[in-house]
């Protein structure tokens, strides 16, 4: 295979009614631990590098990491782009080879935004690539308060900014927030159904880490072909490398603890595409 357009990968999940695990790396270890979890499972997987990620590797040493990497799995994989409000890193990352990018233009006015994303879409066609959009933006848990909504458009401004950008994947508020949920989140499924069936557009289902395996089996079966887990990594990630030092005190041998680092990364991406219904649908 492997690497396919995150088109193809989200297409045919929301067709089928599967999600795909789109699953923020921040090294190589991580990176190799996804797609290693996605090649056992046979399933199609998405490796989301945040912005952050981007600068603290370097966008050229991340792409050779992606590519020599990537090049070794048999099922099918993209490289996406998460939230990113830097037009200039977003033209750079296409360019580079990004399969998709999430243009946060979140904190412009739905009409800048509408104008940006409409370059980027026609940007992003050049290279095969996808656009997600998004108008609300995602707060941390820990800056919300207890059943705060964000900043939520209107079903007719969300609907209208699909049609009129041409995104190929939209990003809307529901009551999600990235992070830990201090409860389980309340989330308004219905939204997501009426933008599918206004729009025909798959959604992508954000503040995946601590929603039930009920929430996101019914989530989507609405139309979230794409489910974004970023917190369970960097938990499973910190929290095995803590434990083993804990259990193994004064053990100062890096490839041990990065094969305890690796395991626990494999077992939550295993976990979380089990989840989403997309084990055993790679082609
Ligand atoms: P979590 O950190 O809550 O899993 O959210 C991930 C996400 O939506 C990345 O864009």
């Amino acid at each position: 295979m492997p690497v396919v357009s995150t088109r193809e990968i989200v297409t045919r999940a929301y067709e089928g009614r599967y999600g795909v695990a789109a699953i923020n790396v921040v090294n190589d270890l991580t990176m190799d631990a996804v797609l290693a979890a996605a090649e056992e499972l046979r399933a199609p997987v998405i490796v989301q590098t945040s912005v952050k990620t981007v600068k603290m590797t370097g966008l050229e040493v991340l792409y050779s990491m992606w590519t020599e990497m990537a090049r070794q799995v048999t099922v099918p994989v993209a490289i996406h782009l998460d939230h990113c409000p830097d037009r200039e890193l977003i033209s750079q990352c296409l360019a580079q080879g990004w399969n998709s990018v999430l243009f946060d233009g979140s904190a412009l006015s739905v009409e800048d935004n509408k104008r940006q994303c409409i370059d980027i879409v026609a940007e992003a066609r050049r290279y095969g690539a996808l656009v997600e959009g998004e108008i609300e933006g995602f707060k941390r848990v820990e800056e919300m308060a207890d059943d705060e909504r964000l900043n939520e458009q209107s079903l007719e401004t969300a609907v209208d900014f699909v049609k009129s950008t041409g995104v190929d994947v939209f990003a809307p508020a529901i009551g999600n927030a990235h992070g830990m949920y201090r409860a389980t989140p309340k989330l308004d499924s219905q939204r997501v159904s009426d933008i599918v069936a206004a729009t025909g557009v798959p959604v992508a289902l954000h503040g995946g880490t601590g929603m039930t395996p009920e929430q996101f089996s019914d989530l989507i079966g609405r139309g979230c072909a794409k489910v974004n887990i970023s917190t369970a990594l960097k938990i499973a990630f910190m929290k095995s490398g803590y434990d083993f030092m804990t259990d193994h005190p004064g053990e100062y041998d890096p490839p041990s603890i990065f094969k305890a680092q690796r395991s626990a990364v494999m077992d939550m991406a295993k976990s979380h595409i089990r989840m989403f219904g997309s084990e055993g649908k790679a082609w």
